[in-house]
């Protein structure tokens, strides 16, 4: 029988031949691939799908559970194997390792507790826990009774925790005392006690002892994590499930308020995160893997936990930031447990470059074969900052496009065996039918072109619907262009194929009933060489209908002035066209961004619109500051 490590492809050629069968025989070529994992019993059809429902499943039929194919299927074989390499947030403390033989007997006894709870196959958990290995262990806990986990990122307010709780009727919360990142000791357990003020559906809380700081207790509610435990077996037999059934809940932003619960299976999210880690990183046996992501995010869970769990890798994961206790923490670690494939963000990267580079120089990355970027386009100098610093001019640089939707990678370049260009995600991977289209929805013939990004085939890692809306899944993915998934997504594809995304296009706003996108104007002015960055937003007009307005950062050094905003405004009508101009520029220190580092339009576009009052709970922005500042700029245009 294979295993999915032959489904390693090596090089261009192989990349190009399954391609070409993922495209001709999307079913026959999948199906290869899960035969390699563990099912309780196949499938009796691969693929049904009819987009206009919408509905899409795989693997009909067929049971599994996907801690059985993360762990057990490598206990047998390699039990002292390690899984997971944790390095807390202090350096001075100890790094903690997991065997893939601990970490599954972690994972049973969490299980049986769950289970003594009463938690049974199809009850939603929350998790809104720190960086530390017992968020993986409740994670493969609840997905080894059934129970479908829902983890809330650690920095998101009360408010926003109890949105999310409430959303999925949560039996169950597990928490923490607190957690530590950098110098800052964040109170998890008293944030979590004002969100289930409101939260009635929440039976159980249970609370890791990280911090060791004072909480208070209710105590028909709440159990210490080390008391749940006590006294459980280590075994627990892996609860049936069907490969269609939800896996997790995790909640991304969307254009409302109200964020969206995408739903994952168990079969085709297990397949398609391995089948792509192990490509895109190109992980081999015995290397170790480090993804700097939090497990609160989509990253985390695919490309921290399931994917290298699933193909028996190693997986580092930190608890803390990249500047603690210096800027050169990422190296540090780096070296220490000689990281292999290394996988960060943009943000990360550009907020590293601003310091010197001694702090890295220090360091042997020799180590390194790959590097990974995610999460947001990745501009040239960042790129060539990367590739220069981290990756010395030979590493393999892989800029992976996907979403919190998608499940897994759907535009990467292969480490090393696909060509990578700067700035490009480069080319679907296997099994993605990637098009571009126009506003209008026609399919974009010319190999050079600008467009909308849409795929037009199923991939097993597709959410399957939004917890409890699955009008609004059909609403925001699949009304736009009938017949195909909608990311929201802009992108350029060269002459070779490559897709390089340009950001998101269901900001497009009509000025003068003409169709504006926001990202493009946005790019043109990001080009003025005294921009570190912009965003753009429609606002009402009385006689255009709507107009733009762009929220600019200037370099420390430029001063805002009426030629700045002159040239930006030129740079516009030269790249677009003078339609595209924005009647307004406006100079601003800073905008507003959510944790993960993406810019909040919603909260400039009713700061443009002068709905300043009613911008509702910013709280879960980064640097909510900036909001009284923009304000004040406002009140003198
Ligand atoms: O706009 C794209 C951007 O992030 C969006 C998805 O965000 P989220 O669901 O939070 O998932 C982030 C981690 C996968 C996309 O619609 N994005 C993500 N990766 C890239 C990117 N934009 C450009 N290049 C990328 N590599």
């Amino acid at each position: 029988m294979n295993s999915l490590q032959d489904f390693q492809l090596k090089t261009e050629e192989e990349y190009r031949e399954a391609y070409r069968k993922s495209v001709e025989q999307p079913a026959a070529f999948w199906s290869a691939i899960a035969t390699t994992f563990r099912w309780k019993s196949p499938w009796t059809d691969v693929l049904s799908y009819d987009w206009s429902i919408p509905k899409t499943e795989w693997f009909i039929g067929g049971k599994l559970n996907i801690t059985e194919n993360c762990l057990d299927r490598h206990v047998e074989t390699n039990p002292d194997k390690l899984a997971l390499i944790w390095e807390p947030n202090d350096p001075n403390d100890a790094t903690v390792h997991y065997t893939y033989q601990e970490l599954l007997i972690a994972v049973c006894r969490f299980a049986n507790g769950l289970k003594n709870q009463g938690v049974k196959k199809g009850d939603r958990v929350c998790l809104y826990m720190p960086m530390i290995p017992e968020l993986t262990i409740a994670l493969l806990a609840c997905a080894r009774i059934g129970a479908i986990h829902s983890v809330v990122f650690a920095g998101f307010s009360s408010s926003a925790l109890a949105t999310r709780i409430n959303d999925a009727k949560c039996a169950v919360l597990i928490t923490a005392d607190g957690s530590f990142r950098g110098d800052k000791v964040i109170p998890l357990k008293a944030i979590a006690d004002e969100a289930l003020q409101t939260c009635p559906s929440i039976e159980r809380c249970i609370v890791f002892q990280r911090t060791f700081q004072n909480v208070a207790w209710e105590e028909k509610r709440d159990i210490w994590w080390h008391d749940f435990i006590q006294g459980l077996s280590d075994t627990c037999i892996p609860t049936e499930m069907d490969a269609e059934d939800p896996l997790f809940i995790l909640y991304t932003s969307g254009s409302t308020g109200q964020p969206k619960g995408m739903v994952h299976s168990c079969g085709g999210y297990m397949v398609y995160t391995a089948y792509t880690f192990l490509n895109v990183f190109q992980y081999q046996e015995n290397d170790i893997y480090w993804c700097t992501a939090d497990i609160g995010w989509i990253t985390g869970h695919s490309y921290m936990v399931y994917g290298p769990l699933a193909c028996g890798a190693t997986s580092l994961h930190y608890e803390g930031i990249p500047s603690y206790p210096k800027w050169n923490r990422f190296w540090e670690i780096c070296e220490k447990h000689k990281v292999n494939q290394f996988y960060t963000a943009p943000t990360a990267i550009r907020a590293i470059a601003q310091h010197p580079a001694k702090l890295i120089e220090d360091y042997d990355l020799s180590a390194l074969k790959v590097l990974g970027s995610v999460g947001e386009p990745i501009n040239e100098e960042a790129w060539s900052w990367y590739n220069e610093h981290i990756g010395g001019n030979k590493t393999p640089i892989v800029d992976t496009w996907w979403q919190t939707e998608t499940g897994g990678i759907l535009i990467s370049s292969l480490a090393g065996v696909t060509p990578q260009k700067p700035t490009y995600a480069t080319q679907p991977l296997p099994g993605i039918q990637a098009a571009l289209v126009n506003t209008e929805g026609k399919v974009i013939i010319d190999q050079e072109a600008e467009g909308i990004l849409t795929i037009n085939h199923p991939w097993p890692g597709i959410a399957r619907t939004i917890y409890g809306n699955h009008e609004r899944y059909k609403a925001t993915y699949f009304s736009a262009f009938e017949g195909r998934y909608f990311p929201g997504d802009g992108a350029l594809r060269d002459a070779q194929g490559n897709y390089r995304i340009t950001g998101r296009v269901d900001d497009v706003v009509i000025v003068s009933g003409h169709n504006l996108g926001t990202a493009p104007v946005e790019n043109a002015i990001n080009t003025h060489p005294s921009v570190v960055e912009s965003a753009v937003v429609g606002f009402p007009h009385s006689i255009k209908g709507n107009a733009l307005a762009a929220f600019v950062v200037l370099y420390d050094e430029v001063g805002a002035s009426e030629e700045i905003t002159s040239e930006i405004s030129n740079e516009v009508r030269k790249q677009i066209g003078p339609i595209a101009s924005p009647d307004r520029i406006l100079v601003v220190a800073g905008l507003p961004k959510t944790r993960s580092g993406k810019i909040m339009r919603r909260i400039l576009r009713k700061l443009a619109a002068n709905e300043g009052e009613a911008l509702g709970d910013i709280s879960t922005l980064l640097n909510p500051e900036v909001v009284a500042q923009i304000k004040e700029v406002l009140a003198k245009e």
